[in-house]
C-alpha cells in the first residue's frame, strides 16, 4: 500500500494555512469547540425532519452554542445564517461543503442568509494578489454561490470594499476592543505583519450582528465555516456581547482532503489538489486518475487478495464526505473495496461519474446566475 506523501508534516491550522494529519478530536481541543453528539443531532432532527448527509456522516462535526441557538429558536426567537469567501482564486468544491449546507439550513429553517465576500482580506494577505485580480475573482466566485440555489428574497451579499459605508463604523467598534497582543497571540503575527492584516478580523465580526443593527432588535447568528476560519470568531465572540449582541453560533465542517491524501486541505492555489467547479469532464477525469490517492494495493493481485483502504483512500472519502448521499450505496462500495472486489481504477470511475454529473449540473446554473447578480448584492 502506498504512504500518503504528507503524512509527517506538523498539523498547522489557521485561516491562512492547513498542513499536516489534520487531528480532529485535537483541534477540539485546541480551540475549545464542542463536538456535535447524538443528543444534538436528535434535536436538530426534530426541526428539520431528516439529518442531511453531511450531519449523518459527520462532515459537520463541531459547534459552539448550537443548543443555546436552538433554545432561542424553539422560544420563536429565530437566526439568520452568515458565511463567507475571500474572493481570491477559484472556487473548488471543498469550498462548497459550509455553502451547501447553508442552503440546507435556509430551507429547512426559513432562514435568511448574509454572505460576505472580503475582498481586502487576501489582498491584504497574499503579496501579489492585486484589486483588479480580487474584482474578477469576486464576481466568478458570486457565481458558484448563487448558482447553489439561495432564495435571493433571503440572500444578501456583502462585498467589504463596496459596503464599506455600512461596515467600517461598526469594525471599528470591533476593533476598538481588540489589543494587538490578542491578535497576535491568536495569528501567530509578528512584527512584520501590515496593519491591514492586525485590523482585518474586525471586519469578519461586522456581519455576525449587522442585521441586528439594521432590524433594530437582536437576532441569534449561526455561522457554518471550516474550522480553519474559527480563529476570527473565537476573538470576535468575546467582543461582540461587549457591544450588546448576542454571541454567534457556529457549527464547523473537516476539510474536504486535496487529492493528495487525507492531509491538508483541497487548496484553491495548488491545482494538483483542487477539483474546480469550472473543471471540464475531461480535466474531473484526468485529475482523478492522476492524483486522487489510492488506498489499493499495487498490484491486482495483492489487491484482490487484501483489499482496499477507504479510510485513506480520496476518492473514497470524497464519495463519503459529498457524491454518494445513499447510505445503502456507499456502505456496498465500502464493503466491495475493502474485499477486494472493488478496483482502485474502478472506484475512481464511479467517483468521476459523479463529480461530472453534479458539475454539469452546477455549470448550467452559475451560466443562468450570471443574470442574477444584482439581485443578491445587498442594497440597504
Ligand atoms: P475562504 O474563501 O478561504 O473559504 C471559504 C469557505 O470554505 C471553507 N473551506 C473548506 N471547507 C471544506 N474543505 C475545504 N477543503 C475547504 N477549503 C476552504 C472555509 O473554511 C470557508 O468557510 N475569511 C474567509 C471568508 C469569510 C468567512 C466568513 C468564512 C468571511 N466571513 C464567515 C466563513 C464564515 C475565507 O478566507 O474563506
Amino acid at each position: 500500500m502506498k504512504k500518503a506523501g504528507v503524512k509527517t508534516k506538523k498539523m498547522v491550522v489557521t485561516p491562512w494555512e492547513v498542513e499536516g494529519k489534520v487531528d480532529y478530536d485535537k483541534l477540539i481541543k485546541e480551540f475549545g469547540v464542542s463536538k456535535i453528539d447524538f443528543a444534538l443531532l436528535e434535536r436538530i432532527k426534530k426541526h428539520t425532519g431528516e439529518l442531511h448527509p453531511f450531519l449523518r456522516r459527520k462532515v459537520f462535526f463541531a459547534h459552539r452554542d448550537l443548543n443555546w441557538l436552538l433554545d432561542e429558536y424553539e422560544k420563536g426567537n429565530s437566526f439568520f445564517l452568515y458565511t463567507g469567501r475571500a474572493p481570491s482564486g477559484p472556487v473548488h468544491i471543498g469550498h462548497l461543503l459550509p455553502w451547501i449546507f447553508c442552503k440546507w439550513l435556509q430551507d429547512k429553517f426559513n432562514a435568511e442568509m448574509w454572505f460576505q465576500f472580503p475582498d481586502e482580506e487576501k489582498f491584504l494577505f497574499k503579496k501579489e494578489l492585486e484589486f483588479k485580480d480580487t474584482e474578477k475573482y469576486l464576481y466568478e466566485n458570486m457565481l458558484d454561490v448563487i448558482a447553489l440555489g439561495f432564495d435571493p428574497k433571503k440572500t444578501h451579499f456583502l462585498i467589504d470594499t463596496q459596503h464599506a459605508g455600512l461596515m467600517y463604523k461598526q469594525a471599528c467598534r470591533v476593533a476598538k476592543k481588540i489589543t494587538f497582543s490578542t491578535i497576535k497571540a491568536s495569528f501567530g503575527f509578528t512584527n512584520e505583519t501590515n496593519i491591514g492584516s492586525i485590523f482585518y478580523t474586525s471586519m469578519q465580526a461586522v456581519p455576525t450582528f449587522l442585521p441586528s443593527i439594521l432590524k433594530g432588535k437582536n437576532i441569534p447568528c449561526l455561522i457554518p465555516l471550516g474550522i480553519d476560519q474559527d480563529t476570527h470568531f473565537r476573538v470576535s465572540r468575546d467582543v461582540v456581547p461587549k457591544l450588546g449582541y448576542y454571541k454567534p453560533a457556529i457549527i464547523h465542517t473537516v476539510f474536504l482532503p486535496p487529492l493528495s491524501g487525507t492531509s491538508g486541505k483541497m487548496s484553491a492555489s495548488d491545482d494538483s489538489s483542487a477539483i474546480y467547479t469550472t473543471d471540464t469532464p475531461k480535466q474531473v477525469e484526468k485529475k482523478i486518475k492522476k492524483y486522487a490517492f489510492s488506498g489499493g494495493q499495487s498490484t491486482l493481485e495483492l489487491h484482490r487478495e487484501h483489499g482496499g483502504n477507504p479510510e485513506v483512500d480520496v476518492s473514497f472519502q470524497y464519495l463519503k464526505m459529498f457524491f454518494e448521499p445513499d447510505d445503502k450505496k456507499l456502505e456496498k462500495i465500502e464493503q466491495d473495496y475493502r474485499s477486494g472486489k472493488l478496483l482502485t481504477g474502478e472506484l475512481k470511475e464511479i467517483l468521476i461519474e459523479k463529480i461530472n454529473k453534479f458539475l454539469k449540473e452546477h455549470q448550467k446554473k452559475r451560466e443562468l446566475a450570471k443574470s442574477q447578480v444584482d439581485k443578491f448584492i445587498f442594497k440597504g
